[in-house]
């Protein structure tokens, strides 16, 4: 028994789903909560032959136009404990969860391995589908196992960490399995023992203090470097980073240092290096740059804003002249980050 219908919305602002402020349409909206709706509207939706996008809360996607389809969303909310042993505690959490309060909730009670991801917007189910990361670390390394609904089927499917072909912002389900798998919980392993990560530059600062730092600490310090750079989605509208960093050959690096010694860069293999889009954007001029309502953000320039009224248009215009610029200055194709839909 349910205690209230499903939720189910037609001809639905997108508004309030996506970050970026995009005010398109759906043609129809859902909500469930729980994995038993999920598989009732998943019958429905077949037997009408209807499209569907699956989406968290809108912080990693462009909408470029009304979707003439089914929108769903997941509204289930939970964190259970699973198991603890001396090390490790196992977390299984709602995939409409918001990912910041389970962040928030580890810190609190010092199991370590989700503070320097603390405050990325987004759900639960988003994070292990685009294996958010920040300050060094990837979600993928505290995700034990993805619990998921097949759309075809109904039938449910759980998959293990190494299943997902988890990548820099990357996995299983934004390629070969894209849209036939919807997330419905994630298992998460915390270290119960203190184990930290604190090579990101500002996070050294607690190299030099005595002890480990606690969880909390740091998800702390994580929040203030993330409110000094990066735009709150309620004030200014915006995905986050718009670009993923460039992976390029040694070579093609060493000919951009040849003319620019000081290119940041970091190394991914002994063949591979990956220089930051930010950095490669600003050299190319664009730094608060606006193009109609859309902008470069002037303290990091891989986000790109809506200044209050930016069209998708506006959004996809300015992308694709950034991409050119720095294609034509550093013979290097930029990739967003962002989904388009
Ligand atoms: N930089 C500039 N000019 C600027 C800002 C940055 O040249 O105005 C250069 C600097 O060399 C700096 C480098 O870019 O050292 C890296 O900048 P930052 O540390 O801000 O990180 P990022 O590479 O731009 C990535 C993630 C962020 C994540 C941060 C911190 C991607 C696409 N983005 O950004 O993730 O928070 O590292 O780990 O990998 C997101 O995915 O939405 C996101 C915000």
């Amino acid at each position: 028994m349910r205690d209230m219908p499903i939720s189910i919305q037609h001809h639905y602002s997108l508004l309030k789903h996506n970050t970026f402020a995009m005010d398109v349409k759906a043609k129809q909206f859902i909500s469930y909560k729980s994995v038993d709706e999920l598989i009732e509207v998943l019958n429905t939706l077949r037997k009408c032959g209807e499209r569907i996008l699956h989406i968290g809360s809108g912080s990693n996607l462009l909408f470029t136009k009304d979707f003439e389809g089914t929108v769903l969303h997941s509204d289930i909310k939970f964190i259970e404990e699973v198991s603890r042993d001396d090390q490790h505690i196992l977390f299984r959490v709602g995939s409409g969860m918001v990912w910041d309060d389970f962040c928030a909730q580890m810190a609190r009670d010092n199991y370590y391995g989700s503070e320097n991801l603390s405050y990325i917007p987004g759900e639960v189910g988003a994070s292990a589908i685009q294996n958010i990361g920040a300050y060094g670390v990837e979600v993928e390394s505290i995700i034990h196992e993805v619990e998921t609904i097949e759309v075809a089927t109904g039938l449910p499917r759980v998959f293990q960490t190494n299943e997902c072909e988890y990548d820099y912002r990357d996995s299983i389900f934004k390629n070969n399995l894209r849209g036939q798998y919807i997330v419905t919980a994630v298992v998460f392993r915390l270290s119960l023992i203190p184990k930290v990560n604190l090579d990101y530059g500002p996070l050294q600062a607690f190299k030099s203090q005595e002890g480990v730092p606690t969880a909390k600490a740091i998800r702390d310090a994580v929040i203030d470097i993330r409110r000094s750079k990066l735009p709150e989605p309620s004030v200014l509208g915006s995905a986050g980073s718009f670009f993923k960093n460039p992976v390029i050959p040694v070579e093609a690096y060493q000919e951009i240092a040849a003319t620019y010694a000081d290119v940041p860069h970091y190394m991914v293999d002994d063949r591979h290096i990956k220089i930051p889009a930010a950095w490669l954007i600003e050299q190319c001029g664009w730094k608060g740059k606006q193009h109609g309502g859309a902008a470069v953000y002037e303290k990091q320039p891989l986000i790109l804003v809506n200044m209050g009224n930016a069209t998708p248009d506006d959004i996809i215009e300015l992308a694709a002249l950034i991409e050119q610029s720095v294609k034509e200055k550093f013979k290097i194709q930029l990739h967003p980050e962002v989904n388009y839909i």
